[in-house]
């Protein structure tokens, strides 16, 4: 756990990266934030060859692992083939998306590690982030100055279009801002995890 997230037994388990929620501004200068709404959402995911699922503490807080796996399955049966993109730290515990994506009967090979989802997300046409940020933050590789820098991440933004759900701007566990959010490829669908993938299932049933 400790090499995952790039810190000392001690840093972890007193908590936190030294970056400070206060720290973590929304939009900066012209950084450009775009949103997606729910019908376009479900449009650009129902009509992809392949979904990556990125589940995180979101999810969690949610309960949102078995609505996740309704989306899942609306989406499998156009044809979409659906994974999940599991980083060993997402969540707040070790195995916590495990467990959860278990709980909703989310079949074991659909779940990739952070290797293996890696390798696959630049041939990926949607990542849908469903409560994750810290997990698929790029400072991570950017930013020299990052509490975070040097932890390993997904590389999401290497897919051809993520969408990222979550209720606001503001950070996760680390406590810095997230530059992904205003990548030209990322778009936001704000919403409580499990409210929004209800909505969502809702739209794609509607187009099936
Ligand atoms: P985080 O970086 O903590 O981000 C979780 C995000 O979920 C938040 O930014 C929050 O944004 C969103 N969220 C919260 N409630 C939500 C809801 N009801 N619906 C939708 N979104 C919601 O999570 P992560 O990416 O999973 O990363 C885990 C972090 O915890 C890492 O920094 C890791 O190092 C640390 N950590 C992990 C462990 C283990 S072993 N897993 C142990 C200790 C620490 P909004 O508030 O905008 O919704």
């Amino acid at each position: 756990m400790c090499q995952a997230m790039n810190r000392s037994l001690l840093n972890v388990l007193v908590g936190g990266f030294g970056g400070s929620a206060a720290g973590a501004a929304a939009a900066k200068g012209d950084q450009v934030i775009r949103e997606v709404s729910l019908n376009d959402a479900a449009i650009m995911m129902y009509y992809s060859k392949s979904v990556m699922v990125v589940p995180g503490y979101g999810l969690a807080v949610a309960q949102a692992q078995k609505v996740c796996k309704e989306v899942d399955d609306l989406l499998s049966k156009n044809g979409v083939d659906v994974n999940y993109a599991i980083h060993p730290v997402a969540g707040r515990m070790p195995g916590h998306m495990n467990v959860l994506l278990a709980e909703a009967d989310v079949p074991y090979p659909k779940l990739l590690d952070l290797d293996d989802a890696n390798g696959a997300l630049p041939n990926t046409d949607v990542v849908l982030i469903v409560g994750a940020n810290d997990v698929v933050n790029p400072a991570a590789e950017t930013d020299p100055g990052s509490p975070i820098y040097g932890m390993p991440v997904l590389q999401v933004w290497k897919a051809k279009q993520v969408i990222v759900m979550k209720r606001s701007m503001r950070s996760g566990y680390a406590g810095i801002e997230n530059p992904l959010f205003f990548y030209p490829n990322n778009r936001m669908l704000f919403g409580d995890a499990k409210d929004t993938l209800s909505k969502l299932t809702s739209e794609l049933k509607q187009m099936s």
